[in-house]
């Protein structure tokens, strides 16, 4: 295992596969590449430009984010590679998977947003469904 793709979109659960994903790449010195997706907004009653707001202050909040858990790692023996894309999420994440060749995608059970009600979330169970790569879901 050389390449490790850990999604993380803020959540507690992503901070507890992000976790996950930092010990399997200390234990088989595998690259790290932690990749968050800003949603795009569908939001049709809203005028464009707080649209635009949105999305910037997203941005921001996104990339604030990645740098911190860069910071975090910093310590660590590992490489550490942070992204963020935008679009849909479980589209991104698993694009992204097969153009890094990515040997694993390590993601949380649950989200920012869904119920516990669900066994998965609706990102991770996509990514379960299609990607070609082994998936690692974090309970
Ligand atoms: N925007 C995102 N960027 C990166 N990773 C994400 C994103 N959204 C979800 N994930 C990954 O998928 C995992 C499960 O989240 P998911 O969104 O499927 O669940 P949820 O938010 O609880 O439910 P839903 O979004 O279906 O309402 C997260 O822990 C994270 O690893
Ligand atoms: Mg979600």
């Amino acid at each position: 295992m050389q390449k490790i793709l850990v999604a993380h979109d803020g959540s507690k659960s992503s901070d507890k596969a992000l976790k996950r994903a930092v010990e399997f790449a200390v234990k088989f010195n595998a690259s790290l590449t932690v990749l968050s997706v800003i949603p795009e907004l569908y939001l049709t009653e809203i005028a464009e430009a707080d649209k635009q707001k949105i999305s910037n202050s997203l941005s921001k909040e996104t990339t604030e984010a990645m740098e911190k858990i860069r910071k975090s790692l910093s310590g660590k023996s590992i490489e550490v590679k942070t992204l963020v894309r935008q679009g849909d999420p479980a589209e991104k994440i698993l694009e992204t998977a097969q153009k890094m060749k990515a040997d694993v995608i390590v993601t949380g059970s649950h989200g920012r947003h869904g119920t516990k009600k669900f066994l998965m979330g609706s990102v991770s169970s996509k990514i379960v469904d299609y990607s070609k790569c082994p998936v690692f879901v974090v309970k």
